[in-house]
């Protein structure tokens, strides 16, 4: 490859698309494409560190994905907890910090009161952030920011107003978002965030991903030529 232009990035937000199709091409329930994606999860927050990353948001459950079957969420929340479960112990071995950002409502109380203890276990740590995007959405929580400024009596608000009130003002905005599975929208995810985001395709579906497809991403997004609307 030509020469390096681009330091590795330090926040990567990645759209995890394709367990539905995973699972048609095994012939197998859309579950199980699910599982494996929770598979796909666990190897990305292993190798991001290796690459340089210290952030990674995962959209995990979006405000639109309640209009899935009612199992099919079930299956969802049920692994989200799970995985919550088992990073109570490895969050510490791994010194991962959790992060959430998305609206409370409607989750179930068991699965924030699971997520809350971690993320307060894991507040000190200093590897790397994970930013579950969990019942997210991207105009709701641009919307919020604005309801939280004009409750506080702002007239006029400034880009910067709007960033101090996201979900988690301390996250930088990801120089790369990865999307897998070949679709190329950004589906009400970090659009104030994403404005000079390096975005990445790949048909890769999300249970393929992997250490290595993390690597050929942050590689391709060192080579590009990031302007931010200069010459
Ligand atoms: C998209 O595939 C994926 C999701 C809607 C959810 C992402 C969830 C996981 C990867 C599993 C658990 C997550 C964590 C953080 C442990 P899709 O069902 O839309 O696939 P399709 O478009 O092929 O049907």
């Amino acid at each position: 490859m030509a020469e390096i232009l681009n330091p590795p990035p330090k926040h990567v937000a990645i759209i995890m698309d394709g367990n539905g199709r995973w699972a048609a091409a095994h012939k197998l329930p859309r579950s199980a494409g699910h599982r494996e994606g929770a598979k796909a999860v666990r190897r990305v927050i292993e190798t991001a560190p290796q690459l340089g990353i210290k952030f990674i948001t995962l959209y995990a459950f979006s405000t639109e994905n309640w209009s899935r079957p009612q199992d099919e969420i079930n299956t969802l929340m049920q692994l989200l907890e799970k995985t919550i479960d088992e990073y109570q112990h490895e969050a510490k071995q791994q010194n991962l910090r959790l992060w959430v950002s998305g609206a409370r409502e409607p989750l179930a109380p068991e699965l924030l009161d699971k997520m809350d203890k971690l993320v307060q276990s894991t507040a000190t740590h200093t590897g790397l952030t994970v930013n579950l995007a969990l019942n997210y959405g991207a105009q709701q929580e641009i919307t919020h920011a604005v309801n939280a400024l004009l409750a506080a009596g702002k007239k006029q608000i400034t880009p910067q107003d709007i960033t101090a009130h996201l979900y988690q003002p301390q996250l930088p905005a990801p120089e790369l978002l990865i999307r897998t599975s070949g679709e190329q929208r950004l589906s009400n995810f970090l659009l104030w965030q994403a404005a000079y985001s390096e975005l990445y395709f790949t048909p890769v579906l999300w249970p393929d991903f992997d250490g290595k497809e993390l690597q050929k991403a942050v590689q391709i997004y060192q080579h590009r030529q990031r302007r931010f609307g200069g010459v």
